[in-house]
């Protein structure tokens, strides 16, 4: 693949874990949603909701929920929740309710205009959906998507442990493309 092709910060941005716990300002959390805000949306309908802990009493409540293994994320100085509710977008025909999809490209968005400012913005399944309900008192109509770290890179990997010490330098991975890209056929796996 030519990698000149590719936009630097898509080439660069890593899911990294070791963070540096430097405040990071409003106006930059402000600006990388400002991106996430302008990704395409069926219908235009903007179906993305955000809310951005950056207190450290919201913070701790936060970290709660986050399951063990994302130990790592317990040094972010910011964590954005992603949510949405299915009826805040599209939803047509075959199953085809689009307020993920939307919400998965604003994420995208954010994570790039992150990468651009030099910002981790690492995304976590990792955590307890309900918690997360309960602290911000959402309703049970949303979808908490995902959690994602925003700070700026740490230079102690001595928290991490082995294997995501490793994780952090290796070579990234990814199917061959011939697994995922299929020219006027399917086959199914
Ligand atoms: C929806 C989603 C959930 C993820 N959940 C976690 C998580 O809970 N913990 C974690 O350490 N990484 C998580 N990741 C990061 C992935 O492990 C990472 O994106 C993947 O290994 C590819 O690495 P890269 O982002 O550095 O290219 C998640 C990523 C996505 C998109």
């Amino acid at each position: 693949m030519n990698r000149n092709s590719i936009l630097r910060e898509i080439n660069e941005r890593r899911s990294l874990r070791a963070l540096s716990g430097e405040k990071i300002p409003r106006d930059v959390i402000n600006t990388v949603i400002k991106a996430a805000t302008l990704a395409p949306s069926c219908f235009n309908k903007q179906p993305w909701r955000f809310i951005a802990a950056d207190d450290s009493t919201t913070l701790g409540k936060v970290f709660s929920a986050l399951a063990e293994g994302n130990y790592w994320a317990k040094k972010s100085p910011a964590v954005i929740a992603v949510l949405t509710e299915i009826s805040l977008g599209c939803t047509l025909s075959d199953r085809r309710d689009y307020a993920l999809f939307d919400t998965g490209l604003a994420v995208m968005n954010l994570m790039i205009q992150a990468e651009s400012m030099d910002l981790i913005a690492h995304p976590m399944a990792g955590f307890n959906p309900l918690k997360i309900k309960e602290i911000f008192k959402i309703s049970d109509a949303y979808i908490v998507i995902a959690l994602i770290a925003i700070a700026r890179k740490g230079e102690d990997q001595g928290q991490l442990n082995e294997q995501h010490r490793e994780l952090e330098t290796s070579p990234r991975e990814r199917k061959p493309i011939d697994e995922i890209l299929f020219y006027n056929r399917w086959i199914s796996a």
